[in-house]
């Protein structure tokens, strides 16, 4: 794990944004995995300044989104599907026919889970994904106990999940969905890279858990430590509880140039 603490969101944000930047300029025709939820809102903003200051190209990237609530429709402002194309999707020259995400009004959900993981072996496998962390440690919707072999499923959300998403539904609990469907754990750990961003202090737990806490499917992301490429960005406040966070200060001080990002 690559652990970068930064002042704040928008410097983390934007250095993940230069990652994410640098692969489709390697490979225009890359294959990303997408997160919703608050933390990667900047990074979205700032991908879409690239796209339009700097000609970033998305027309040849595939997406594939982490997940989705169960029996709430595109058109509903609350799905992530909107909440995609509100933030993302709809302000770059991203092809429609690349975008994928799971399908929460399927009629067949086991089996239209099982072909969004076929989807994404047949474009190649995600070769980036987002992560955000949920304040008790859930990656996509794999809550605490989701197994570390999991693929693509409906889930249920924890209570606190709904306590914490409540505020996108008007602060009325009874409105959150009680399922999802979300990426496996097991899918998570497929992609080539996952670039994880944490920022405020109400992830400071989670953060700590996931990069020194050990690993155990009650802190699902805390698998994240057996991944060959994950870099972590965090802001000063979710990094309040890592023991070793002047190391990691200086270990990134002290990376060659070329290394950063
Ligand atoms: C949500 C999403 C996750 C997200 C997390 C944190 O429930 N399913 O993909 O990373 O919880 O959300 P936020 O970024 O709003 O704190």
């Amino acid at each position: 794990m690559e652990i970068i603490i930064n002042k704040d969101a928008p410097s983390g944000s934007h250095a993940a944004a230069r990652v994410v930047a640098k692969l489709i300029r390697e490979k225009p025709d890359a294959v990303l995995g997408l997160a919703t939820g608050s933390t990667p809102l900047i990074l979205y903003q700032e991908l879409i300044r690239m796209h339009r200051d700097e000609g970033l190209d998305f027309s040849a990237v595939t997406t594939f989104n982490l997940d989705e609530y169960v029996k709430v429709p595109p058109d509903n402002e609350q799905s992530y599907s909107y909440f995609m194309w509100e933030n993302l999707f709809s302000q770059i020259n991203i092809n429609p026919e690349n975008v994928h995400i799971p399908n929460g009004m399927a009629t067949d959900i086991p089996a239209s889970c099982a072909a969004y993981e076929q989807a994404i072996v047949q474009a190649g496998g995600i070769d980036l994904q987002v992560l955000g962390i949920g304040s008790d440690g859930h990656v996509g919707f794999n809550e605490p106990t989701s197994s570390f072999a999991s693929r693509t499923r409906i889930k249920t959300l924890t209570r606190q999940t709904v306590k914490d998403n409540a505020r996108f539904f008007g602060g009325d609990e009874s409105q959150v969905p009680h399922h999802c469907i979300t990426m496996g754990i097991g899918t998570i750990m497929d992609a080539r890279m996952n670039l994880v961003l944490a920022f405020g202090a109400n992830k400071s737990r989670a953060v700590a858990a996931t990069i020194e806490g050990p690993v155990a499917a009650v802190i699902p992301a805390s698998i994240l430590q057996h991944h060959p490429c994950t870099r972590i960005f965090v802001d000063e406040p979710a990094a309040a509880h890592l023991k070793l966070a002047d190391y990691y200060r200086w270990v990134y001080d002290n990376k060659p140039a070329w290394q950063r990002v």
